[in-house]
């Protein structure tokens, strides 16, 4: 059964508004400027003014130090501290910037300011693009009256075809990554599975992908039985979404495996009825962060070839819901005995898994909102990520730090693996109560077959309690531009890739 609620209702409406990012040698028209101050030395030659004033005014000139002085052109004074060391600093100060200037639509910021300390054009460009956009971002569709006034121009005052390529880089990924926050951040109602595949459907051939959409019957006779288990509570039919990137003349490819539990009530092993839950809407950020990114790689000009695999069904408890004890054939045919079916995760992971195992891809990256545990250990900026592969690892954790969404790499230890035994099954989806990261990971390996491997828990860094820089409150599309950017640099991996056995 497929029940919309809102059949008209677009779930991503950020594609409609998109702000143009360019270079100018004036921008007569910005309505706001940026003047970026560092904490110690001498004030930028724009400012008639002195410390102490700016003191006074209780501007220091520390990061996130902001100050407005009216004019014809309002200049907003950033506090930068040291100064613009990494490409990750300049994001978040012109994201302050433009929060600070959140009544104009037309804002302006000089391109050397940004490059001062050597922080190449390109990388600079990109980064203020990605730190505007992204920092002009809130869900509103279902509000009748917006606050937010939408993003028209922003200038990079300068000439620099490194920085003009640069600028179009961060619209392209900042334009992905506000694809996955609009899918993030609509309520379950209004986004299931069904209705997901309608949008990658739509949204996907305007990118240059492919989209192929299974349905129930045909994921029964694939035999996805993780998908179908996690399914079985729920009024609405699941969604395999499969998306294509073919490049022509591509040597390499990658198989990308996202989560897409549109929301997780925890099924049987239901959550308790708390607030914070209203944030399981949220557990196809995986599934989201996969399709979008994957909406830049043409523009991006990436040569690797890419196919995602969108796990989507709801997690719900009823009578015809899977039971605590039930055994479940996977679709490489390991049977897993459930134990807790808020474990669903890793079990439509583990059949989108080996299904890129299948096309024997190069590498398989998974995304996945997957445990709690990973947030406890690491809090809400810094995802977690493991692999089989330590070039898989790195290639992923370079693509974090281009894209300031830091992974810290936990490990996939083995011993851990025996809490996971079952008298029925060939495994059960929980472990013990400690490591609940790891056992997850420890599952998913279960099911990439060799095949070099990186697994992403977004569950801490998926949304934001409040607007923060380029992070807006609600969804953040974690993971969105670390995937393109793996994606443009991929190499193949090389060196050992460990098994599913200790030695
Ligand atoms: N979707 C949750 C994990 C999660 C928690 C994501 C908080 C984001 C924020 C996942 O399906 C889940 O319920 N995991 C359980 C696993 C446990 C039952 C082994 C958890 O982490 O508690
Ligand atoms: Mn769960
Ligand atoms: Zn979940």
């Amino acid at each position: 059964m497929n029940v919309i609620i809102d059949a008209e209702f677009n779930p991503v409406p950020s594609l409609q508004q998109i702000a143009k990012v360019q270079l100018a040698k004036t921008a007569p028209n910005a309505a706001a400027v940026a003047v970026f101050v560092k904490s110690e030395g001498a004030l930028p030659d724009a400012l008639d003014l002195t410390r102490e004033q700016l003191e006074l005014a209780g501007f220091a000139g520390k990061k996130s130090d902001a100050l407005l002085l009216p004019g014809e052109t309002v200049k907003v004074l950033v506090g930068i501290g040291k100064g613009f060391k990494t490409a990750a600093e300049i994001r978040n100060a012109v994201a302050c910037f433009t929060r600070n200037a959140a009544k104009f639509s037309e804002l302006a910021v000089e391109l050397d300011a940004l490059t001062l300390d050597g922080v190449p054009a390109r990388e600079a460009a990109q980064a203020a693009a990605e730190g505007a956009l992204l920092a002009r971002y809130a869900y509103e569709p279902l509000k009748n009256k917006q606050n937010l006034v939408a993003l028209e121009t922003l200038t990079l005052i300068g000439e620099n075809s490194e920085a003009a390529a640069g600028a179009e880089r961060g619209t392209i990924l900042a334009t992905a990554d506000r694809l996955a926050r609009d899918l993030g951040n609509t309520p379950p109602r209004h986004l299931n599975a069904y209705k997901f595949a309608e949008v990658a459907e739509r949204v996907g051939p305007e990118y240059g992908l492919e989209v192929e959409v299974f349905g129930r019957e045909e994921i029964i006779e694939m035999g996805l039985g993780g998908l179908l288990g996690v399914n079985a509570g729920s009024v609405q039919d699941p969604r395999l979404i499969k998306v294509s990137y073919r490049p022509e003349g591509a040597t390499e490819h990658i198989g990308l495996v996202g989560k897409g539990i549109m929301y997780d009530s925890g099924g049987i092993s239901l959550k308790p009825s708390n607030a914070s839950h209203c944030s399981m809407k949220m557990d196809m950020m995986g599934a989201a962060a996969v399709f979008s990114a994957m909406t830049a790689l043409k523009e991006l000009g990436v040569k690797t070839r890419v196919t995602g695999f969108l796990m989507c069904t709801d997690n719900m408890p009823s009578g015809s819901a899977t039971k605590l004890g039930d055994v479940l054939t996977m679709r490489n045919g390991k049977t897993v005995e459930v134990r807790n079916t808020d474990a669903e995760g890793r079990l439509v992971l583990g059949d989108g898994i080996a299904l890129a195992a299948e096309l024997e891809v190069d590498a398989i990256v998974d995304v996945a909102t997957l445990t709690g545990a990973a947030m406890m250990a690491l809090g809400t900026q810094t995802a977690a990520v493991f692999a089989n592969n330590d070039t898989v690892a790195q290639q992923l954790q370079d693509a974090g730090k281009k894209s300031d969404e830091t992974l810290w790499r936990l490990p996939l230890d083995l011993r851990l693996k025996k809490a996971m035994k079952s008298n029925v099954a060939d495994f059960a989806n929980i472990g013990a109560n400690e490591g609940g990261a790891i056992t997850a990971a420890l599952f998913l390996n279960e099911f990439v077959a060799g095949t070099p491997w990186g697994h992403i828990d977004i569950a801490g860094p998926m949304e934001s309690n409040s607007d923060d820089l380029w992070r807006s409150a609600g969804s953040t599309g974690y993971a969105t531009r670390l995937l393109a950017e793996f994606a443009a640099d991929f190499k193949k991996p090389s060196g050992d890739t460990v098994g599913t056995e200790l030695e």
